[in-house]
């Protein structure tokens, strides 16, 4: 058992949708946050940058003492992931195995992916679905504007409703199943993706997966809270002159919490 809190972070605010999901699924779970607002976004960005900004990240986050990192962003996930955990000894989960195990369980996976661009780029969701599940059917998309309107709220307007039209011509006709929201961000748009490809399609939320994924990776490394009681969160940004506050209040409905965000300096 190890009861200090859990980290994680992200570019902005789409880790946020990890946060809820962990929060929902481990009531007493200490929760440490970092959206590195100063620096979003991050899906544009070089693999060498994106390993050089997670570096500074985890270095925050364990110097507030937690007992495992949780790269909440896909772009970290697919271009920092290995590289850091060669370096740190504390764990060091992303968002991409949680998924994978997940989806290993179902036999009919016909999957569409949809990230940044710096994450298709890897095809770290394509070559894992190949290497790990009884499918070979996968189709993926880059949609670069998602994560910027989702930091600016625009998840539910009419300019939301024509980007998810056009982003999703790619999937309509080529009879996926599910859909992987490759990026922290896209859970925000799930309504309007639903409207687009109808019931037929499972949206897959990656925090929701690795809520789950994230039971059996406690108690296999006995890191598990043990203490009965209500978990405690704080949000760490390293810049405040930015709509994460009113997203993450629409979000988590919680204003104390909002109240005690810090800005910090990495
Ligand atoms: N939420 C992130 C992801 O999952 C990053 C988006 C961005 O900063 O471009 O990829």
């Amino acid at each position: 058992m190890d009861n200090r809190p859990i980290g994680m972070f992200d570019s902005g605010v789409g880790g946020m949708t990890v946060f809820l999901e962990v929060m929902k699924k481990f009531s007493n779970e200490d929760i440490v946050y970092l959206g590195d607002t100063k620096r979003f976004p991050y899906g544009s960005k070089s693999k060498e940058t994106i390993i050089e900004l997670s570096k500074k990240a985890i270095d925050f986050l364990i110097s507030k003492n937690v007992k495992l990192i949780i790269i909440a962003c896909g772009t970290a996930t697919s271009q920092a992931l290995e590289e850091v955990r060669k370096i740190y000894k504390i764990p060091i989960i992303g968002i991409i195995e949680g998924t994978i195990e997940e989806l290993k369980k179902d036999t009919n996976n016909k999957i569409g992916v949809i990230a940044t661009t710096g994450t298709i780029r890897t095809k770290a969701w394509e070559n894992e679905i190949h290497n790990k599940i009884d499918s070979s059917y996968v189709i993926s998309r880059a949609c670069p504007l998602l994560a910027p309107m989702a930091e600016e709220g625009w998840t539910d307007n009419e300019v939301a409703k024509y980007t998810i039209k056009e982003y999703m011509k790619s999937f309509k006709g080529n009879n996926i199943n599910k859909l992987i929201l490759g990026c922290t961000h896209y859970p925000l748009f799930t309504n309007l993706i639903k409207e687009e490809l109808g019931e037929s399609v499972e949206i897959i939320n990656t925090g929701e997966k690795l809520a789950k994924y994230l039971e059996k990776y406690l108690i296999e490394k006995n890191i598990k809270n043990t203490i009965s009681k209500k978990g405690e969160y704080k949000l760490y940004l390293t810049d405040t002159e930015c709509n994460f506050i009113n997203v993450a209040r629409k979000l988590i409905n919680n204003e104390a919490l909002i109240k005690k965000i810090e800005k910090i300096d990495i």
